[in-house]
């Protein structure tokens, strides 16, 4: 099936609307570019995908290029043939049948692509009716029902711009039409570029099949604006959201919680209100309480939180990590952190006690070291522990210590304290009471 047919994604715009120094294609949807989720989609249905670049294509390529392998990249001469019917110039589809996605529609499926490919005519064109609908190409359809052009927005009279149907912006087109009437394009319209949807009325002219398939908002939604971004991030938030509650995930007010398409739930986990969780993050068995944030981490079998930073490369098992933990590139199996603390670049072992407000001190300015701390340990409120560390097994660490680089040997008390003493009625004196 995948030798079936080719796709190509056009993604060498500008994306002038989104009034940014960063390509349009590479604006990130729950943690990833746009254009990712375009290409993963695609591969589901094809293995001839080609992407067209032109704007910031060393970037958007290499991009690309570490997600995935066996994509094809054809740059777009721009300059002299601007618009997404000069991006198909230099299209090559090794398959009869060719689909044509817009790069900035990053809510598509193989699924909801699938009408495509199952539809036979010499065009397919994706339609959608919608409330407001500026921004897109107006339809417009006879009363035959029939596709006779598209006109773009800032081409189109005051009777086409009442138009509710548009252009989706997703064609299915046989290989010999593209090969045919891409070179017939002009630019002769408002925006002096080459349209890819007029294709359609000189295919309509020829008297070629056009079949109009009507799609969803939901999947097909365009990106163009900022506000658009926002709002497909919602829809793709809802989607990731509701796959993992039917997964056996429970969420508490999920429309405040944030979960990036890369995460990874195991087995019952609880999320809590206001929970960030990123990255590459595997989360099984666990309870995440409100108002943490998870990045690149692995939870197991763990409660974390409220208000708890695990920061990337965190292993977290059989832990209780509470408020106001921050965790970075450490692993911690067994043991307990309930408040106030900073564990970076350590490894903890089980039975261990992290009292409140202990700090690795993981760097000197120049480089960071680690700190070891084996099992059994309790380590009282308010250490420091200056790496390069070791504390092995069953150790006690006075609260208020300060431990030096070094190793502390099992058995040991750890007690660095200044001998507190007072001075007789200064309070009174000071306040003057
Ligand atoms: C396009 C359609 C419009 C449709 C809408 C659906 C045209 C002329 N218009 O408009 O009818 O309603 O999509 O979302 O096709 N691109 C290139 N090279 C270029 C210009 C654009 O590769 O020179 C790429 C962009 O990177 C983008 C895609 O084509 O991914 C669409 O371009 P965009 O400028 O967003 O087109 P719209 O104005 O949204
Ligand atoms: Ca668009």
């Amino acid at each position: 099936m995948k030798d079936k047919i080719s796709i190509i994604i056009l993604a060498a715009g500008k994306g002038s609307r989104m009034k940014s120094p960063k390509a349009k294609v590479l604006h990130s949807i729950s943690g990833k570019p746009m254009l990712y989720h375009i290409i993963k989609a695609s591969l589901e249905l094809s293995n001839d995908i080609t992407v067209v670049i032109a704007h910031q294509k060393e970037e958007v390529q290499a991009q690309m290029e570490s997600f995935f392998d066996d994509i094809n990249f054809v740059v777009q001469d721009a300059k002299n043939f601007p618009g997404t019917g000069g991006a198909m110039k230099n299209v090559a589809p090794k398959n009869e049948k060719v689909l044509v996605l817009n790069g900035d529609m990053p809510l598509i499926t193989a699924d909801a692509l699938q009408g495509f490919l199952d539809t036979d005519a010499d065009v397919i064109m994706s339609i959608f009716d919608l409330k407001d609908p500026s921004g897109y190409g107006r339809v417009i359809i006879d009363a035959n029902n029939q596709v006779q052009y598209i006109v773009e927005q800032k081409d189109a009279n005051e009777t086409e711009l009442l138009t509710t149907t548009v252009n989706a912006g997703i064609y299915a087109f046989s290989k010999s039409v593209i090969e045919k009437y891409i070179p017939l394009l002009s630019d002769d319209n408002a925006q002096k570029e080459y349209y890819l949807t007029d294709v359609v009325a000189q295919v309509k002219k020829d008297g070629l099949s056009i079949a109009p398939l009507l799609v969803d908002e939901e999947h097909f939604k365009g990106v163009n604006s900022k506000v658009d971004l926002s709002d497909s991030e919602e829809i793709m938030q809802n989607r990731i959201k509701t796959k993992w509650m039917n997964a056996g995930v429970i969420m508490q007010l999920p429309s405040t919680i944030y979960i990036e398409a890369s995460v990874a739930f195991e087995g019952e986990c609880i999320v809590e209100n206001g929970c960030r969780i990123c990255g590459e993050t595997l989360i099984k068995e666990s309870h995440i309480k409100s108002g943490s944030v998870v990045e690149d981490s692995i939870v197991k079998n763990s409660d974390v939180g409220p208000l708890a930073h695990l920061r990337p490369a965190s292993y977290i098992e059989d832990t209780h990590i509470g408020n106001f933990v921050e965790v970075k590139k450490s692993s911690l199996k067994g043991v307990k952190a309930g408040h106030l603390s900073y564990l970076g670049d350590s490894q903890i072992d089980e039975g261990t006690n992290i009292g409140a407000g202990t700090i690795t001190c993981n760097y000197d300015g120049v480089k960071k070291f680690k700190t070891i701390i084996g099992k059994n340990v309790f380590i009282g409120s308010d250490t420091q522990l200056i790496a390069p560390v070791t504390i092995e097994d069953d150790v006690m660490i006075a609260a208020g210590t300060t431990v030096p680089s070094g190793v502390v040997k099992s058995g040991v008390l750890a007690l660095s304290r200044t001998k507190m003493r007072t001075v007789k009625d200064y309070f009174y004196k000071h306040f003057k009471v």
